[in-house]
């Protein structure tokens, strides 16, 4: 809903086309979901410094990262949620729009959200990654020591324990637990590339 009106969106001669040929590749969001500690970030930055290698224009945006700057007025309520993800989503279209190859890891717990998100770019610019890796494997690594303090009641509106968390209904990949990262990043790449998203 805008706020503001009249408003008119000016399209300009240097657009998506042009700089996505500039960059001879193809502008796209590779959307990671799934619980805190399911390995988002790890397989995230393991896919970008591959991309990064074999010469692809990548940007990755980052939970926290995302949550100490533009969004550090938000918290873990549903609706805090939903503009954190509306937001990345808006950021993530412009940098499709500069053609660059955007990586996001965030939990984003709500499938409406996502869609959301891939409703705003366009056909096959959205590539739902789920990473598949249940809730006993999380809290068991508990990178950050947040289940425990969840599980104490230390921490509020913990995804998993106390908020919920909608796995993709169809997601275009998914990330098992059970291959290490080398092997983790080499099946997305493949896949990546039958589907021709990169050449
Ligand atoms: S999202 O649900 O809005 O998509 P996001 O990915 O931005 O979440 O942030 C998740 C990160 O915030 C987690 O990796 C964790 O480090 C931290 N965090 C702090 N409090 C919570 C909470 N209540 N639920 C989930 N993550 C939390």
């Amino acid at each position: 809903m805008n706020k503001a009106t009249n408003l008119v969106w000016h399209n300009y001669e240097v657009n998506k086309q042009k700089r996505a040929a500039a960059k001879k590749q193809k502008p796209m969001i590779i959307w990671f979901t799934g619980l805190s500690g399911s390995g988002k970030s790890t397989i995230a930055d393991a896919l970008e410094k591959k991309l990064y290698a074999d010469g692809y224009h990548t940007y990755l945006l980052d939970g926290d990262n995302i949550r100490l700057g533009i969004n550090k007025n938000l918290g873990f309520s549903d609706a805090d949620r939903t503009e954190n993800i509306r937001r990345i989503g808006e950021i993530s279209k412009l940098f499709v729009d500069a053609g660059i190859i955007v990586i996001t890891a965030f939990i984003s717990p709500f499938q409406a959200d996502r869609d959301t998100v891939r409703e705003l770019v366009g056909d096959g610019e959205f590539l739902e990654v789920f990473v598949d890796t249940p809730l006993d494997v999380c809290e068991e690594r508990d990178p950050k020591g947040m289940y425990k303090k969840a599980r104490a009641g230390i921490i509020k509106q913990f995804t998993g324990i106390d908020s919920p968390y909608e796995a993709p209904k169809s997601p275009e990949l998914v990330c098992k637990t059970d291959q290490d990262i080398v092997e983790t990043v080499q099946t997305l790449v493949s896949e990546l590339s039958a589907k021709g998203y990169l050449d």
